[in-house]
Order: structure tokens, then C-alpha cells, then sequence
């Protein structure tokens, strides 16, 4: 028997809730595959995967039958305690990728604070307090902590908070010579996207990871991937790190880890992670079994050759179609990312126009998002059907016709 809910609205969002967020005017209901239904019926098709999180699409049995038999066995129990789904899904995460520890947590934020604490105290043990400087990218985002957005090159999110975290410089994306330049053998680590996604879909250069590993070595600092948003499959590898062949020292993983469920993940080695002994960082969800069932469920589906390679099927059949769009309609300048993950660069008519663009397919019943002003990001599930793929395009094609008709 369905629990009977008070009625609510968009509008009372403006009312109850904090305005740091300026959702939809529909509200979504329900889900099933790469589908979505409003409290109006309304059907839409799901490029935005929640900002690339529902990896399996909405309602995934395999997902729902995980979720549904822990939460018949048990919900939580703290670090006071371990449980085995967190102990199956830190062997699986161990077994498919360099790491050899795994710290979870709740979100990409805190992976990511997790990762920089780590860098931190290892240099801070091996090498003494002066190793402590950290190197990020200009236009990178790594979550909305105090830590994450002050190692996030974007002022936009770290300005007007009072003081930031001390020892962060921020050099050019996939400029070699700027790195070179900036470290130090006071860097303690050097943090990068394998793909910048929040700063408009822009994968990295292989030759420029390359130089960063190495550079990292020289100076005795730690390469850490942030693969968030670029993880569990949405490159058509596991990881992204995987596909350029280059092998960080701290890795973090959400997003996509959890499909759905929150739950992030600080993948390491374990001659880092001696360092974070009992008592130096916690957090009371970290491994819950909840989400730890369905980390576990997301990656029995996910690192499978059917799914992986699938996924670069599904590039393929998305990016020759918006090639397409973006040439008939002289929309896009650049279709790039890897995998699932795609960008569109809009061409300079349309600069600053993403949003528009975002509105108008939402009313032709698409969602997609944004990276930044300028890109059109699609991160549907790795599991879409060809069939939505081309329905969603044809839609966002209509999107776009009556944009340059209005
Ligand atoms: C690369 C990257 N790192 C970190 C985060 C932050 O993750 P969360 O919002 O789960 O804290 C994001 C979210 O967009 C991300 O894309």
C-alpha cells in the first residue's frame, strides 16, 4: 500500500528551500531506463543522468533487486562496525583497478577531500610540514567543501568565503611547460580530471598525463585522478585513467559509483594509505551498506566487455549524429569527450547559449545539461537504447529548428 503524500510544487521551492539552486519548472516523478515522467504525466528522455550519475538508467533491476534486499537486511551499522557489502565492493574496486585500499564516503566532494587530506599527510610524514602545496588546473571542479573548491580552478565557487585553504596555485590545463614550471619539491600532489567536465567536457592530452606522472615522480608528489565524473565506465573504460594508460597514486570515484545512491570513494595504494591510521579521518556513512549494495550491483553490470564496448558504440552513434545537427544548423564548433561523456562546443553565434538550449529541449521532452555557458554535455546512461538515443536527438533537433525560427 503507497504512502499518501501532502501535494507539493515547483513553487514551493522558492518557499522552503535554501536558493543557492534554480531547478526546472517540472518536477520529475518517476524513472524507467533512459525515460522520465512529471507530476503533469509528461514524458522526457534522459541525457543529463542526474550530471552523470544514473549510469543504468532509472529503476535498473539489477540496482532495484540490490537496494531492495539490503534494505531487508540491514541499513547501517558505522565504522564501529564493517559490513560485507562494503567489503565486497572495496575487493571488486581492488580487483579491477591499480588501487590496493579504498576509503568510501558520500559524495565526489569528499572523496576528494579524503584525497587531498591523504596527499597531505603522506608528504607530511615522508618529508615534514613545508610539503604541503597542492597544483590544480584552471577551470576544474572538484566539489563545493572548503578544500575541494579552493583546489577547484574556478573562483566563481571558492571567492566570497573568506579565507581558503593556503598552498594551492592553479596552471593551465594540458600546458606541460606551465606544470613544469609551477612544481616544486614543496608539491605534495598534483590533482587533475581525466576529462574536465564541470569546465566544458575537455579531455585531457595523453602526452600531457604522461608529463604530469612523470614531473609527480621527480618531485616526490602524488598524482591524483579525480575520475568522479569520468569513472565507472562513462570513458568505455572503467576508469579513465585505464584508457590513457597512466596510473595515479590516489584515484576518486562517485558519481557513477552508486548509480543513483550516494556514495563516493577514495581509491589508493597501499603505501599511501599506512598513513591514514586509526583515528585520522572518518566520516559515520562511509561504507554503508545501502550504498555499498549498489556500488556493488553498478559494477558486476558496468565492467563487462558487452557494457564497455557498448558504450563506445553509443559514441558513435551519438557524436556522427550531432556532427550532423551541428553542421546543418552551424550550432556546434567541436563534439568532444570521450565515451558517454560528450560535449558540444557551441559555435560563436550561439556563444552563451547553452542554457537556451537546455530550456528548448526540455520543452521538445529532452534532458540535457550544460558545462559552463558555451557546452552542451550529454551524459545519458551507458545502457540507453539506440532507439532513445535517436528519439532524444530527433527531439533535441526539433529543440534547436525552432530555436532558429523564434
Ligand atoms: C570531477 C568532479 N569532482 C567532484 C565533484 C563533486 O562531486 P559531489 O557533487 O558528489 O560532491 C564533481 C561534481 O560535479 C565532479 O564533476
Amino acid at each position: 500500500m503507497s504512502v499518501q503524500h501532502d501535494p507539493v510544487q515547483r513553487a514551493d521551492f522558492d518557499q522552503v528551500m535554501v536558493p543557492n539552486y534554480a531547478p526546472a519548472a517540472f518536477i520529475p516523478v518517476r524513472g524507467a531506463g533512459s525515460r522520465v515522467w512529471d507530476q503533469s504525466g509528461r514524458e522526457l528522455i534522459d541525457f543529463a543522468g542526474g550530471i552523470a550519475v544514473n549510469v543504468l538508467g532509472h529503476a535498473h533491476p539489477a540496482l532495484v533487486k540490490a537496494l531492495t534486499e539490503q534494505a531487508n537486511t540491514l541499513w547501517h551499522v558505522s565504522n564501529v562496525f564493517t559490513n560485507e557489502p562494503a567489503l565486497r565492493l572495496a575487493k571488486k574496486l581492488v580487483d579491477a583497478t591499480f588501487a590496493e585500499r579504498v576509503f568510501f564516503c558520500n559524495s565526489g566532494a569528499e572523496a576528494n577531500e579524503a584525497a587531498f587530506k591523504l596527499a597531505r599527510r603522506v608528504a607530511h610524514d615522508k618529508f615534514g610540514p613545508e610539503k604541503c602545496e597542492i597544483i590544480a588546473a584552471v577551470n576544474s571542479f572538484h566539489g563545493r567543501t572548503l578544500f575541494t573548491v579552493s583546489v577547484g580552478g574556478q573562483p566563481k565557487y571558492s571567492d566570497g568565503f573568506g579565507p581558503k585553504i593556503q598552498g594551492i596555485s592553479h596552471v593551465p590545463f594540458n600546458d606541460l611547460d606551465a606544470l613544469k614550471a609551477a612544481i616544486s619539491d614543496k608539491t605534495c600532489a598534483v590533482v587533475l580530471e581525466p576529462i574536465q567536465g564541470e569546465g566544458g567536457v575537455l579531455p585531457i592530452d595523453q602526452a600531457y598525463l604522461q608529463g604530469a606522472r612523470e614531473l609527480c615522480d621527480q618531485h616526490d608528489a602524488l598524482l591524483v585522478l579525480d575520475e568522479v565524473q569520468t569513472g565507472m565506465g562513462r570513458s568505455g573504460s572503467l576508469f579513465a585513467y585505464q584508457h590513457y594508460g597512466v596510473t595515479p597514486d590516489i584515484l576518486t570515484s562517485a558519481k557513477s559509483l552508486g548509480g543513483g545512491f550516494p556514495i563516493g570513494a577514495m581509491l589508493t595504494t597501499s603505501e599511501c594509505a599506512k598513513h591514514l591510521v586509526v583515528g585520522t579521518h572518518g566520516t559515520t556513512y562511509g561504507g554503508n551498506p545501502l550504498a555499498c549494495a549498489v556500488g556493488e550491483a553498478v559494477i558486476d553490470v558496468i565492467n563487462t566487455p558487452e557494457v564497455l564496448e557498448g558504450v563506445h558504440v553509443k559514441h558513435r552513434r551519438f557524436k556522427s549524429k550531432l556532427e550532423q545537427i551541428g553542421q546543418q544548423y552551424g550550432l556546434f564548433s567541436e563534439v568532444r569527450g570521450l565515451g558517454l561523456l560528450i560535449g558540444c562546443v557551441l559555435a560563436d553565434a550561439w556563444k552563451g547559449k547553452a542554457k537556451t538550449l537546455l530550456d528548448a529541449a526540455a520543452a521538445e521532452g529532452l534532458m540535457v545539461l550544460q558545462a559552463g555557458p558555451d557546452v552542451v554535455r550529454f551524459a545519458p546512461s551507458l545502457v540507453v537504447e539506440d532507439a532513445d538515443i535517436d528519439e532524444g536527438l530527433a527531439r533535441f533537433e526539433r529543440a534547436v529548428i525552432k530555436l532558429t525560427q523564434a
